[in-house]
């Protein structure tokens, strides 16, 4: 089928080269000219586990390709994507300005039956307001000179569908989420569209795709289910997920911050509730809290929602409330643990929200950093991908390239990301280099007990 991704974030790049492996002929376009040029010689704008391979493949065998021809792009093909970002304005509420420009290209250049997408995360409501601004596009005749449609498709109101295809796929993992994903959520009015759509994934539905390199093998495993539901519904589900999610992390925080008060241990406090299956165990993994660019976004943007119902999210801001409260304890436990924090020096590992991701958004690390400098700490950070210094960051704070130079002089580590490679770490050659061996984990990644063998004055959350 003729696919075209509009937007080469996360979202839109990893359902462009997906969709070309199994086999469909993908148009990806973003306006960002030296991204598209990056993308043509197969570079990378983000870092995630496997996508340059499949990009180089399915760029050499014709399935994909990048453009900043939109108009071109939308003219040729007949599955269009919408996966431009939605970042939150300064109320919590998404910025749909991408969103409305890519709807009037897709109605300037409406020449045949065509499936609108949207898999950007937008507000309830936005299909039929897409919907409204394709038709308004399509109306008004202010269609580019493409040749087809010189005075824009009058005509051509009634040839379209918008589907609500909301995505699940987590940094890091984003091609097997893709390819192994827990379900498929369809949203639209139309049959023929959602007909289509599921035509689009039989594959991924099936499990009839060809073995992915570090991927397990799909053979043998069940379908994948599909959820067919109208626009609204399927546009709910995309933030209700998110917010679910990033609500059970911020209940296992609080019930950690009352383990650590009362002497339980929240490893065995989560794996006791997690092994009840209506409970479950993942997302359960207590910490630093939630960051990155989507949970916060999210629970925000649907928060902001329920007000334009008049409905107060009492649940949802108390996990937000949690969530932030659980970035400043980390500032407070250095504290406790320091007693005067200026002029002491604390090394950080790890920058980005998560492993295997150089992303830094709403990072809970840039956060912590940020309050340990502002109250005159010497602060250092070491990430294993992240090797620029993100704007949202104290300039102050001293980016390093090695981890000796974490530990080198100083008298607390704080492990922010749990990244594989720091337990593997030389931690006994390491700590001989400290001023004073204390170390807070962030992620209770590391043994409390092979930490205390050592000589470390370890710290975790709630245990
Ligand atoms: C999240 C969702 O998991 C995806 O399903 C969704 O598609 C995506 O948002 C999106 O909306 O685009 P992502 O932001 O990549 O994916 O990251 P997660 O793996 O969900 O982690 C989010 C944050 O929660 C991270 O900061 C992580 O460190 C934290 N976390 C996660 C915990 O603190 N504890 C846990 O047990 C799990």
């Amino acid at each position: 089928m003729k696919v075209c991704v509009i937007g080469t974030g996360y979202v839109g790049l990893v359902t462009g080269v997906c969709l070309g492996e199994i086999g469909h002929n993908v148009i990806c376009v973003d306006n960002d000219e030296k991204k598209i040029k990056m993308l043509k010689n197969s570079i990378m704008p983000i870092y995630e586990p496997g996508l340059e391979n499949l990009v180089k493949k399915n760029t050499q065998s014709g399935n994909l390709s990048f453009t900043t021809q939109i108009g071109n792009a939308i003219l040729s093909q007949d599955i269009i994507f919408i996966c431009v970002g939605t970042p939150p304005l300064p109320d919590g509420s998404a910025d749909l300005r991408f969103v409305e420009e890519v709807a009037k290209e897709i109605g300037r250049n409406l020449n045949s039956y065509k499936i609108i997408i949207n898999k950007s995360t937008v507000p309830i409501g936005s299909g039929d307001w897409v919907s409204m601004i394709i038709n308004d596009s399509v109306a008004t005749g202010n269609g580019i000179d493409n040749g087809a449609n010189h005075s824009g498709n009058k005509n051509a109101a009634a040839i379209f569908d918008v589907v609500s295809n909301p995505e699940f796929l987590r940094e890091g993992t984003a091609i097997y989420d893709t390819f192994f994903p827990d379900r498929i959520v369809l949203g639209s009015a139309s049959q023929k569209a959602i007909d289509l759509m599921i035509k689009l994934y039989e594959k991924v539905i099936n499990r009839r795709f060809e073995q992915i390199d570090s991927l397990p093998d799909s053979k043998g495993t069940k379908n994948i289910p599909l959820v067919k539901t109208d626009l609204v519904s399927a546009e709910m589900i995309k933030y209700a997920a998110n917010s679910f999610l990033a609500t059970k992390i911020s209940y296992i925080n609080e019930i950690a911050n009352i383990c650590e008060k009362a002497g339980a241990d929240i490893l065995k406090v989560a794996k006791g509730i997690g092994l009840d299956s209506r409970i479950g165990a993942r997302f359960l993994n207590a910490g630093i809290g939630w960051g990155g660019s989507c949970f916060p976004k999210d629970v925000s943007a649907l928060t902001k929602i329920a007000a334009e119902y008049g409905i107060t999210t009492q649940l949802l801001n108390s996990a937000i409330n949690v969530n932030n409260q659980q970035r400043l304890k980390m500032v407070q436990k250095a504290q406790e643990t320091l007693k005067i924090i200026k002029g002491k020096t604390i090394g950080v590992l790890g920058i980005s929200f998560k492993p295997n991701t150089d992303d830094t958004r709403d990072a809970p690390a840039i956060t912590i950093m940020n309050n340990l400098a502002n109250l005159g700490a010497k602060v250092k950070a070491y990430d294993p991908i992240v090797k620029e210094s993100p704007e949202s960051l104290n300039q102050k704070v001293i980016l390093c390239f090695d981890t000796e130079e974490i530990f080198s002089g100083s008298d607390l580590i704080i492990l922010a990301t749990e990244w594989e490679e720091f337990i593997g770490l030389d931690y006994e050659k390491l700590g001989a280099l400290m001023r004073d061996k204390n170390f807070i984990d962030g992620r209770n990644f590391l043994s409390k007990e092979k930490m205390q063998s050592l000589g470390f004055k370890y710290s975790g959350i709630g245990i």
